[in-house]
């Protein structure tokens, strides 16, 4: 299987047609993060660009049964295409869907050649093969200033999606966190779902790693059934808790619930995330206090009740960097 975090950019000057230089751009779309890396689009290549799809056999149907981490990680797809073609000299135009996922394409990517490609999308690609979600503890320091200001910018160009977190309100998110992930671990519907999705990185190309949970590696091969079998919510509910109060910054997504909204909210945590990384820091996400109703109002309650909560990232320096998780390769992506 080959390493679909590598990739000879030069390669793109060799391609001949659109097709393989849509192909060649969809590489970089896939490397977006995703809920439990089920990776779930799929992108036919048109005339003009590329449609994006959702591919709702990869649904999580316990854990976001309205589909919101799907459309916000499309999103987020949607941003690596869009800065991987900036980079390589294209302008592009998204055309929104809100018919059903199931019978018509997310999105349209219209892509056109151009002599100003927006530079600020272009500046973040080489963070695109950089970007990982690293679960370790972060060093609780303050940010440096030029990252900290980096970041800042990002929030403030996007005030209804990116909200920073006021150091005294940690203390309630932490406990939102702590009481969501109780209630999530509780769930054996819910453990048994997330256990579908773990599994060894060399045997599957998405999914999690047990380590990703926490689990040690010596005992990854009982991994799916340690999950269905034995609530860990104590610890686990414990330990995130204690990552969100050390977080050196904390950010809560936020946008409507609608098809839209959440795919533009999925596109714009990407910014956000790559910015993190190009600032050489880490970011993990803390999903459970929106994946659970009564956590998620307690979290609106602490935002001002304005805006709708839809992810939760601490932000921080860690010592130990994070690894590449698997992908599935382009083509089995390529309608
Ligand atoms: C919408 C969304 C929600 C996520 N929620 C969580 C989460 O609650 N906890 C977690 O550890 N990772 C979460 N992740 C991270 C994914 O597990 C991760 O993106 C995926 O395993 C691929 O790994 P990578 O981000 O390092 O490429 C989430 C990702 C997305 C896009």
């Amino acid at each position: 299987m080959s390493n679909p975090w590598i990739i000879d950019e030069g390669d793109f000057y060799e391609l001949e047609t659109h097709g393989e230089q849509m192909r060649f751009l969809l590489r970089y779309a896939i490397l977006a993060p995703s809920g439990h890396n089920t990776q779930p689009w799929s992108f036919r290549i048109t005339p003009d660009g590329v449609q994006v799809f959702a591919n709702t056999s990869r649904r999580l149907l316990i854990v976001d049964r309205d589909d919101r981490e799907l459309l916000m990680s499309i999103g987020a797809a949607i941003t690596n295409f869009r800065i991987a073609a900036a980079h390589f000299g294209c302008e592009t135009t998204i055309a929104y869907e809100s018919r059903s996922i199931e019978s018509a394409p997310v999105a349209t990517i219209l892509v056109c050649e151009t002599c100003a490609p927006d530079a600020e999308l272009a500046s973040l690609f080489p963070a695109i093969r950089h970007r990982h979600t690293n679960r370790v503890p972060y060093d609780e320091q303050p940010l440096d200033p030029t990252a900290l200001q980096a970041i800042c910018d990002v929030v403030d160009a996007n005030p209804s999606t990116l909200r920073l977190i006021l150091p005294r309100d940690k203390a309630g998110v932490a406990e939102c966190v702590e009481t969501a992930e109780r209630a999530l671990m509780a769930r054996p519907a819910y453990r048994a779902e997330l256990a579908e999705w773990v599994g060894s990185p060399d045997a599957r190309n998405d999914g999690l790693s047990a380590e990703a949970l926490g689990i040690p590696r010596m005992l990854s091969g009982m991994a799916p059934w340690l999950i269905r079998n034995f609530d860990a919510g104590d610890l686990q509910a414990r330990r995130e808790a204690e990552l969100t109060r050390s977080a050196s910054m904390l950010i809560v997504v936020t946008s409507e619930d609608d098809q839209i909204s959440l795919v533009k909210a999925g596109e714009t945590f990407e910014l956000l995330l790559l910015t993190i990384t190009r600032c050489g820091l880490q970011y993990s996400f803390l999903s459970a206090p929106v994946q659970v109703d009564e956590s998620r109002t307690r979290l609106r309650q602490l935002l001002g009740n304005a805006l709708q909560p839809q992810l939760l990232l601490r932000v921080g320096a860690a010592a130990q960097p994070a690894h590449p998780t698997p992908r599935r390769p382009v083509e089995n992506v390529i309608a």
